[in-house]
């Protein structure tokens, strides 16, 4: 493995940079069919032919449960030889020494990057954005989810006694996972696209990039949420399922730069 000089934030905003696209590609191809090889191609195939237009890919468990540890290489290598960061998003949430091992496996398949949940709490939040940051990997947090129920968990109105919040008595529960997020000095957040609000609020504060998944299929307005301060744009199904990648990716891209403008 070649040696990393650079943060994973540097590296993300120099891919952003050269492509001139704030726009991460979801592999998430959900495919009927048993031959892992044909996953592979595909994958690859989309990633070949949307490369100009994305910054980076993120990879979740319908890719890691079909793919072997050789074919998971191979794709981030594509991905890497085209200048594109590669996301795990496996909404890491476990204990110290499962964490870090994870990581430390993620970065030897050639991941850039893992999406964990900061339920884990603060303590080890820290624990883990600080042993990624040594190996110059990048570390991203759920402070609000895109699904339509998701206020059940990240909405629920908390009364926390821990050290970040012993004077208040009662706070949304995304407010706290962002208070872990802040502390630990993770490289991104997650806000779903169809949680405006919540991104207008916490952008407001300018003090970690947004990545934000949700769009179009889910209901998601890229314009919206340009508006309201996301940073990075997640898309899967829109893309994977057109018959005109190109063109829907321009044409995402085309709502973000006129956003920009007003
Ligand atoms: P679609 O097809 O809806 O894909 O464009 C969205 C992708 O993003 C993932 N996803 C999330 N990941 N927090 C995350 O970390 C979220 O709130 C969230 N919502 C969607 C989804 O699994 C898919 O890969």
């Amino acid at each position: 493995m070649t040696e990393i000089i650079s943060s994973y934030q540097s590296r993300i905003t120099k891919c952003a940079n050269k492509k001139k696209s704030p726009i991460i590609l979801a592999l998430d191809y959900d495919l009927d069919n048993d031959n892992n090889s044909y996953l592979l191609d595909k994958c690859k195939e989309i990633v070949t032919i949307t490369e100009s237009q994305i910054c980076a890919i993120k990879i979740n468990f319908h890719l890691f449960l079909s793919l072997s540890y050789i074919q998971l290489l191979n794709l981030n290598m594509l991905a890497h030889k085209f200048d594109l960061q590669s996301i795990a998003d496996i909404k890491l949430n476990d204990i110290g020494n499962t964490n870090k091992v994870t990581v430390t496996k993620l970065q030897k398949l050639g991941f850039d990057a893992v999406i964990v949940n900061p339920f884990i709490g603060v303590t080890e939040m820290k624990s883990i954005v600080n042993y990624a940051h040594s190996i110059k990997f990048g570390i991203i947090s759920l402070v609000y989810m895109s699904h339509p129920t998701s206020f059940e968990g990240y909405g629920l109105q908390i009364s926390s006694t821990n050290a970040y919040r012993k004077n208040l008595d009662s706070i949304p529960m995304y407010r706290l996972l962002y208070s872990y997020a802040r502390s630990s000095g993770v490289d991104g957040i997650v806000i779903g696209a169809t949680k405006i609000d919540i991104i207008k609020e916490i952008s407001e504060l300018h003090e970690i990039k947004i990545y934000s998944p949700g769009f179009l299929t889910q209901g998601g307005s890229i314009l919206e949420a340009i508006n309201a301060g996301t940073d990075y744009f997640i898309v899967g199904r829109h893309i994977l399922n057109s018959s005109s990648p190109i063109t829907d990716l321009k044409h995402m891209l085309y709502q973000i730069e006129k956003a920009k403008k007003i």
